[in-house]
């Protein structure tokens, strides 16, 4: 693989932070641990953030925390991680999948509005690939509804909706730190709230229902073993020290490619601001417009690997999934998921990616699609796109 769809930045000093920690006998519960907690709740202005070994444990923990169960409605969207619907159903309650907005790419208020029911407990706000959703209008209808609101900011650390950043807005936030995120831990992820009841119940829950003052063998809740190790918080301490660095670089990235694809026809391109939020860049998916069909998005992708250039089909429906057409849920109408998530590619995207395989990815996605229409499902010639597209705008199909 010449370019990867995702690579960690591993640096020296995160290298020697880590080393440090094994010359410790202090490998889990310890002060990288605390540390980390801090750092992340003063960076996202929340007032307690409780570290675990993964976002998906950090998602089913606010699940838990919240008591829902058989029976309750949690709102999700279907373009999303798997992990954000798998929470819900840990605890045998119903994922009920809502639309998105084209744009964003975020679950649409109004939408959600339409799919509430009497069994409604709380919506997963996700923040698709670092763009902040439209929080006001969720916050307000949950207000209404008397819902919980997660933010599933797993893809969006640094994100700022407003003056405030993303996944402290709401009643839970959530984020992760596995190694294609904007900083990694290896494997990791966190909660914040800010609410103290609830974050000692999240921390007894990470830690078998231990309470922290108790003996190691007392149990209080029905606990699960999320806890993370010293290791992982010693790499996510040194990681968050350049998180503002590292954002600038990856919107840089996000305007390179941006400048490199604008004039393609064929694709729209997500947009480079949004008006009073910030965007943290998770990825850089392109969609393909409206006359293409997953056959082309595929035969785009298997194209671009066989170049070494490693692309991703960023998201497959959530309820498209085997596991999901077996599993109990309620799907509302899809029509933008499902439509969008045919054509959509995400291009390799890390911090660290060069200005010279920018410029690769752009000239070799550029020359595919010239050649793309010949391999339509049904074997037909490429279609005249001139003057259907608009490109350059954001998402505009
Ligand atoms: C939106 C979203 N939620 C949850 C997760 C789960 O995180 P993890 O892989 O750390 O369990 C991810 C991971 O990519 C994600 O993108």
């Amino acid at each position: 693989m010449k370019i990867p769809l995702a690579k960690p930045e591993i640096t020296h000093d995160d290298i020697r932070a880590v080393n440090r920690v094994l010359g410790t006998s202090r490998l889990s519960l310890g002060s990288e641990l605390e540390e980390f907690e801090r750092s992340v709740a003063q960076y996202v202005g929340a007032a307690h953030a409780l570290a675990v070994n993964s976002g998906t444990s950090a998602l089913h923990l606010c699940i838990r925390a919240l008591g829902i169960g058989p029976g309750d409605e949690v709102i999700v969207p279907s373009f999303a991680f798997i992990a954000v619907a798998n929470a819900v159903r840990y605890e045998k309650a119903t994922p009920v999948f809502v639309d998105i907005e084209p744009a964003t790419l975020n679950l649409d208020p109004l939408k959600v509005e339409a799919a509430l029911s009497s069994r409604t407990r709380a919506i997963i706000v996700v923040h698709t690939f670092g763009f902040p959703a439209e929080l006001r209008a969720i916050m307000a209808l949950a207000k209404r509804h008397r819902l919980f609101v997660i933010e599933d900011a797993s893809e969006a650390f640094g994100a700022q909706y407003g003056n405030g950043k993303v996944g402290a807005l709401a009643d839970f936030g959530v984020f992760a730190f596995y190694p294609n995120k904007q900083i990694t831990t290896g494997e990791g992820g966190m909660v914040v709230t800010n609410n103290p009841e609830t974050a000692s119940l999240l921390r007894s829950l990470r830690n078998q229902g231990r309470r922290g003052s108790e003996d190691w063998l007392d149990h209080f809740e029905l606990g699960y073993n999320y806890r993370i190790s010293e290791l992982n918080c010693a790499l996510g301490n040194e990681q968050i020290k350049r998180i503002e660095t590292s954002l600038a670089r990856r919107e840089w990235i996000a305007r390179q490619y941006h400048e490199g694809l604008w004039q393609l026809r064929e694709v729209s391109l997500p947009a480079l601001n949004l008006p009073q939020r910030r965007i943290s860049w998770f990825a850089y998916v392109v969609r393909l417009g409206h006359h293409y069909n997953r056959e082309h998005r595929d035969w785009l992708r298997t194209e671009m690997l066989s170049k070494g250039i490693e692309c991703a089909r960023y998201f497959a429906p959530i309820h498209l999934q085997p596991v999901y057409r077996r599993e109990s849920c309620r799907k509302t109408n899809l029509p933008v998921t499902e439509a969008v998530a045919d054509r959509c590619l995400a291009l390799p995207f890390f911090t660290t990616l060069s200005e010279r395989h920018i410029k690769e990815v752009c000239r070799t996605l550029a020359m595919l699609l010239r050649t793309i229409g010949t391999v339509a499902g049904d074997g037909s010639a490429p279609e005249d796109l001139s003057g259907q597209i608009t490109s350059g705008s954001a998402y505009a199909d």
